[in-house]
């Protein structure tokens, strides 16, 4: 629970991100108990509105995405009378004394900025309220995702927030990180001796991360095509679980000791050189399929496509972290939209034993694995050889799960959206599950090293069917390790 007051002002509050996200992760923590008696939330938008409008849309939002928990009227009136609403012209400091105007109205709390707009915006948006002097030391900023489209660029919007925001009243949004499994996946490392002195190369063989998605580019065209897949979500969600899985214990849970473990890990990362790059990275692009039944159009058919764009829609590759704790050990991570299910895990796959007594037709058996699951179900299962029940079966193994699902372990109550534990982490000051300046710079440094050279390589993308796993070559790229994508759940 928040002790104290903390407003909130979110600009673009009629935007997809607040309305899909924001304002029924808002509504959740009010549900909950966990927003004190009199914060209070301005929306900031372009469109002129009145306070009572503004209200009605909130309503018709919460009742759409809050979906498929019931709206609780008394809830719901509270929170509706907690709003306020000014327009803004986010590009003209005079409008921006509204914002002082309604704080002054107020007991003095601290105050959380959510910029829920593009990163366009974000400079211009910090040195108008710092100008209009709606600011104090109170002031927290969240922004979201892309923050630039390489180092470049995001060195400019982050020198811009910086400009007016100290790093400790900057918080990034990775929402991945919000997500109750990621979570898990440090108390799983780190409180867990089993896994704890498990954890490296001598006993894991390799990991794997898989984030498919069943969803094209749902008419982000314009967008998606200037970022692609790797910019888009290796360059932040898969390189962060990477990082909680490959990074030293941090001696404590605070903010930075967290952080500096992940960068040493973003530093710790082969870049893709030579022949690896032929080797060890495919990019696709998917053409005409079929997805859930449904014939779908290929992304150079979709609306609005330039239909010559090399643009990738999925990612697949073999990277190293190159340190003592995990030489050798190969990551395999992969990404890409249309894909057959939408399905984001883990996968850990521990060594054999060093000597093998059982039947040696099992030879080939599954060994230890845990896998992380993060979608369509949160759950955690460590897959581990047993006897086969059975008189006749003899010492016959049998690979199967001990297993915690969410849903049934705590199915008292609802898993939360990564939304509604960012804002409440935001709100309280932490900054843990936040993304700090040098994380997102280092993994851009290593991202635009790759993009470089496929640029300079010019080749297009390998292309593969809406509704399948992704090219061939993903496939093979692993196969030929002697493995494969595991995609059981
Ligand atoms: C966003 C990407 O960051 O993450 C989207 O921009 C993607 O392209 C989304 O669809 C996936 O998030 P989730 O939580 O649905 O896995």
């Amino acid at each position: 629970e928040i002790q104290e007051t903390v407003d909130l002002a979110l600009f673009g509050a009629l935007g997809d991100l607040s309305q899909r996200k924001l304002l029924p992760a808002l509504y959740h923590l009010d549900r909950e108990g966990l927003l004190a008696d009199d914060t209070r939330l301005l929306g900031l938008a372009r469109q002129n509105l009145e306070l009572d409008a503004f209200k009605e849309q909130v309503r018709t939002t919460l009742t759409r995405y809050t979906k498929p928990v019931e709206l609780d009227d008394t809830v719901l009136e509270r929170f509706l009378a907690r709003l306020d609403y000014v327009r803004l012209d986010f590009t003209q400091t005079e409008g921006y004394n509204a914002i002082r105007q309604w704080r002054e109205t107020r007991r003095p709390s601290p105050l959380v900025i959510y910029l829920a707009v593009g990163a366009s915006l974000y400079g211009d948006i910090c040195r108008h309220l710092q100008r209009s002097d709606s600011l104090d030391e109170s002031c927290r900023v969240v922004v979201e995702k892309p923050i630039g489209h390489d180092l470049e660029s995001s060195a400019d919007i982050n020198d811009a927030i910086g400009d007016v925001f100290p790093e400790s009243r900057i918080y990034r949004i990775d929402h991945y990180l919000g997500k109750e499994t990621v979570q898990n996946l440090i108390a799983l490392r780190f409180a867990n001796p089993l896994f704890g002195t498990q954890w490296n190369q001598n006993h894991i063989s390799h990991v794997e991360i898989t984030v498919a998605e069943k969803v094209g580019i749902e008419g982000r065209w314009g967008y998606f095509d200037q970022a692609g897949q790797l910019r888009d979500m290796v360059q932040n969600h898969l390189l962060q679980l990477l990082c909680l899985i490959a990074m030293e214990p941090p001696s404590n849970l605070d903010a930075d000791a967290i952080r500096d473990e992940k960068v040493k890990v973003l530093k710790a990362l082969k870049p893709f050189t030579g022949e690896a790059l032929g080797r060890d990275v495919v990019r696709g692009q998917y053409t005409v399929g079929n997805s859930g039944g449904k014939n779908v159009p290929g992304y150079l058919e979709e609306e609005g496509a330039n239909t010559e764009s090399r643009t990738e829609t999925f990612v697949a590759m073999k990277t190293e972290v190159a340190n003592w704790r995990w030489a050798g050990v190969p990551f395999y991570l992969r990404t890409g939209k249309r894909m057959p299910e939408k399905l984001s895990q883990i996968v850990i796959h521990f060594r054999q034993q060093p000597h093998y007594i059982f039947d040696p037709d099992q030879r080939g058996l599954a060994t230890n694995k845990l896998i992380i699951r993060l979608q369509p179900e949160e759950g955690i299962a460590l897959q581990v050889l047993t006897k086969d029940s059975g008189l006749d079966k003899g010492m016959r193994l049998r690979p199967g799960p001990l297993h915690l699902d969410f849903n049934d372990a705590f199915s008292k109550s609802r898993i939360p959206d990564a939304y509604e534990r960012l804002l409440l982490e935001a709100m309280k000051g932490q900054q843990y599950l936040f993304v700090r300046r040098d994380e997102v710079e280092h993994a851009w440094r290593w991202c635009d090293h790759l993009i470089a050279e496929w640029e300079a390589r010019e080749e297009p993308p390998r292309r593969y069917p809406a509704g399948s796993w992704g090219p061939v070559a993903s496939i093979a790229m692993i196969t030929q390790d002697g493995r494969s994508w595991y995609e059981d759940y």
